[in-house]
């Protein structure tokens, strides 16, 4: 399975300071297939223009390939409407945009619960709110494995909680988290909910309607799509009801010097030329992903993990940083006698790819009592041998500390 979802890579094929490259670093992100990069370069070659403007065929036929692209994207998430998928930078940019958006809802008094396991992304967009609206940023413990504390999140839920905002999968321990329960612990106090589900997407089937989460952000570079686009999903009359964050461009209805009025769903939360052949590569993306069946994706996936976890508990001098209850395509770790950084150069010399430092977690790593790990995330085109390089390739790292 993996071999021929490993051709479709061609950047897999090269080497890195002369050894044949081990990429375990498709958390902070994935590597392309050719079909995403023919989408791209096809784009261009064929129907550059701008959307939804201008009278001529290629701006109709940009505008058809980038709205082709919304609505393959509304499919894979099951959104009810194409108007619920709005095109942005990316996670990031999408957590921005609803925090913007929910400045004048919030009050002293307000509170916004999020968690220590959270990416920068989905803490500071919240701080920045808590200080334009006077409301309070308040975080919910983990458990030493990397587990939310479930009772201190049940604590510190109340009626003044009035926004949730939690990821899906953690970017730094790879923990998967009971999104459903906690969304219906929120609800029931009448918060609104966000959900990052910037590690999610390329690996858990996603339904916004079973789901029910009110808002969820995710980036196409993180499931085999370019750079520079990524999703924000939102419920219909929530998104009615909020105010755009940026002006200009396609966001608007109506102009005079005094006043505007603003478009309908979704360009009311496009404003200027959109990524358009961002969009097309991350319709391209959905396809890709689409046609690998599910269960062959996660079996793959799981199967490669849990034997680096199992290989790694046995080895002396290395210790895993967080073991959390479910776990996908991420593994952080130490090792005995050796920053991080360190571990990460000796590693890449092999020509194995893993990222080091704090992973954008500062609060996490406090938490956890290191200043940073080593993270190797894994992804549909790893292999067996990509384990056996990483596992022989900590080792020898491990001889030169
Ligand atoms: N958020 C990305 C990561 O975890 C960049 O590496």
């Amino acid at each position: 399975m993996s071999q021929s979802i490993r051709a479709d890579f061609p950047i897999l094929d090269r080497q890195a300071h002369g050894e044949p490259l081990v990429y375990l670093d498709s958390a902070a992100t994935t590597q392309k297939p050719q079909a995403v990069i023919d989408a791209v370069s096809g784009y261009y070659e064929t129907m550059n223009a701008n959307v939804h403007r201008a009278a001529h065929a290629l701006a109709d036929e940009a505008t058809q390939a980038f709205e082709a692209a919304r609505e393959k994207v509304r499919a894979f998430i099951n959104a009810p409407t194409r108007e619920q998928v709005i095109f942005t930078r990316g996670t990031t940019e999408s957590i921005n945009l609803v925090a913007n958006a929910l400045s004048q809802r919030l009050s002293p008094g307000d509170e916004i619960l999020i968690t220590r396991l959270e990416h920068h992304s989905n803490i500071v967009p919240w701080q920045m709110l808590a200080q334009r609206s006077g409301a309070t940023l308040v975080a919910c413990d983990i458990t030493d494995n990397g587990d939310i504390d479930l009772e201190d999140f049940a604590r510190r839920l109340n009626d003044k909680t009035r926004v949730v905002a939690i990821n899906h999968v953690s970017n730094a321990l790879g923990t998967v988290n009971p999104v459903e329960t906690l969304i219906g612990q929120a609800h029931a106090v009448g918060a609104v909910v966000l959900i990052d589900g910037a590690q999610a997407s390329a690996h858990l089937p996603l339904d916004m309607v079973s789901l029910d989460c009110d808002f969820y952000a995710f980036s196409s570079h993180k499931m085999f799509g370019p750079t520079g686009i990524g999703v924000l999903y939102g419920k219909r009359d929530l998104l009615e009801a909020l105010p755009p964050w940026q002006g200009g461009g396609e966001m608007i209805e109506h102009v005079t010097m005094e006043h505007t009025t603003y478009n309908v769903l979704p360009y009311k939360f496009e404003a200027g030329t959109p990524n358009i052949s961002g969009a097309v590569g991350l319709g391209a993306a959905v396809d890709y992903l689409t046609s690998i069946p599910q269960a062959d994706l996660v079996a793959q996936e799981d199967r490669l993990v849990q034997l680096a976890v199992s290989e790694l508990k046995q080895m002396p001098g290395v210790r895993l940083v967080g073991e959390p209850e479910r776990r996908l395509s991420v593994i952080s770790f130490l090792v005995d006698g050796a920053h991080p950084n360190d571990i990460g150069t000796l590693m890449d010399r092999q020509g194995i790819a893993v990222r080091t430092g704090h992973h954008c977690t500062m609060p996490l790593m406090e938490r956890l009592g290191t200043p940073g790990t080593v993270r190797a995330s894994f992804s549909l085109y790893n292999s067996q041998d990509d384990v056996d390089r990483f596992v022989a390739g900590i080792r020898k790292a491990q001889s030169f500390v």
